[in-house]
């Protein structure tokens, strides 16, 4: 198992570039089952979410090829799918194998996913990804810990998600575009990866309105076609870049970023006296703050301060003057990094929901653990202003979502080392 070493105190300063959405990516690729024709995906990041979808894909009997190593392009070809199913090993990997179902069900009568179950920052069902199906028209079984769902043809149907989601508006959206007629999905997510999925889609002949609104309709279509498709810039990969740049004094420039996903985060770090500006096509320069200062955050669904972004900005809450709060209301349990930061000097009280943090603390380096994506994001930033070496373990969660981490935060002057265990 591989664990991060890192040395604290330096001021990063220069160039990253900002890699593809994981989060567009995956329900781009599982939007290839949809048809026969090549599905041809650009800007993909070289993260292990991706190379477990890529796997699920192949698993199906897809062909997955990629013209250079590592693949940074997609070409998938989903002619016939032998093995309409995700099964629980690589389930178990990557939730977001569950946005498989849709597709398969629409485009083949039939799906067998292995239900996702709960994970270190919650339950996370996916009883509102089911119910949407059920009024699609599927019929739909759980057993033996999988869900099983078949229908002859989705028809189009009104269906009012109960509570924002991200994947389930994914999932659905994919299903209804082979759907007989036309259907309304209401109280959908904005978040900026819907209507990149949509913008595919549409290319692969799918006829979709207001994908990025809350209401989509969906003209269902018999068949779907060859499309090539660019994926958006990682929004969580910038943020946590402009992040970086803050908390350790430095000077970035992000290239290949979209601003305009990221207000939410660029308008609270400006609140805490970073300075940030657009520069050229997508590229966003971060400043540190002369004295930064603290600031209050609920995480919210998008266009608000995304939860993915939540753990970064308690490491930079840590190093501001004042009282931070910061409230917690996609996840029931995402505050597992706090107790690790505060094993390296910060002082944060979790109450609930909601965390306080006592700033500036002096961080000093110390052995912590890693309980999810952003949370490895989160202490490896604290480490990079902690006074001496932190070793960070379970550095396989921040590989599932971040391209090359460590090679990026070295080019920019971190002292930061993978170093592999021999198990
Ligand atoms: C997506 O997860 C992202 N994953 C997450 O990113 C992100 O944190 C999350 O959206 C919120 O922005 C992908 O896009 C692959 P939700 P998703 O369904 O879709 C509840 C990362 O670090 N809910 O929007 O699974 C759920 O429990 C990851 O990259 C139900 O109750 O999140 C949560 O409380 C982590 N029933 C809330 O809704 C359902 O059927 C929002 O979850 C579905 C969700």
């Amino acid at each position: 198992m591989d664990r991060f070493k890192i040395q604290g105190g330096r001021r990063l300063e220069g160039e990253v570039r900002i890699s593809g959405a994981k989060n567009a990516a995956l329900p781009a690729m599982a939007a290839s089952l949809l048809t026969a024709e090549a599905v041809h995906l650009k800007n993909i990041p070289h993260v292990r979410d991706i190379i477990t979808m890529a796997k699920l894909l192949a698993h199906m009997r897809c062909k997955v090829e990629s013209p250079d190593i590592p693949p940074s392009e997609f070409v998938i070809r989903a002619e016939s799918v032998s093995h309409a199913e995700a099964p629980y090993e690589l389930v178990k990997t990557m939730r977001a194998s569950v946005l498989t179902l849709g597709p398969l069900v629409a485009r083949f009568g039939y799906a067998r996913v292995s239900l996702p179950g709960g994970c270190s920052i919650g339950a996370r069902p996916i009883d509102m990804h089911i119910q949407a199906l059920e009024k699609l028209g599927a019929t739909i079984s759980v057993d033996h810990g999988y869900v099983e769902a078949r229908a002859t043809r989705l028809h189009g149907a009104v269906f009012r998600f109960p509570k924002i989601t991200v994947t389930g508006t994914e999932n659905i959206l994919t299903a209804a575009v082979l759907a007989e007629g036309e259907t309304v999905l209401e109280n959908c997510a904005l978040e900026p990866e819907i209507p990149d999925l949509a913008a595919l889609l549409v290319k692969m002949g799918a006829k979709i309105e207001g994908a990025g609104t809350p209401t989509i309709r969906v003209q269902g279509v018999d068949r779907l076609h060859a499309a090539t498709h660019t994926i958006i810039p990682d929004r969580i990969e910038a943020g946590t870049f402009l992040v970086a740049g803050a908390i350790t004094g430095g000077e970035l420039l992000l290239k290949h970023c979209e601003p305009q996903h990221l207000t939410a985060v660029i308008e609270k770090l400006k609140e805490c006296g970073v300075e940030i500006k657009c520069e050229g096509k997508g590229g966003l320069r971060v400043r540190a703050a002369k004295k930064l200062v603290a600031a209050d955050v609920n995480t919210e669904e998008y266009p608000g301060f995304a939860t993915d972004m939540q753990a970064q900005f308690m490491a930079l809450a840590t190093q501001a003057h004042g009282i931070s709060h910061i409230r917690e209301t996609i996840f029931e349990n995402r505050y597992l990094h706090a107790s690790e930061m505060v094993r390296m000097g910060a002082n944060i009280l979790v109450d609930g929901n909601t965390a306080v943090i006592t700033g500036p603390a002096q961080l000093s380096g110390a052995p912590v653990t890693a309980s999810d994506l952003r949370a490895s994001a989160g202490l490896v930033l604290a480490a990079l202003v902690a006074s001496n070496t932190t070793w960070i373990d379970r550095v396989y969660h921040i590989d599932r979502g971040y391209e090359q981490i460590e090679l990026k935060l070295t080019a920019l002057g971190a002292s930061i080392e993978r170093v592999t265990q021999q198990s």
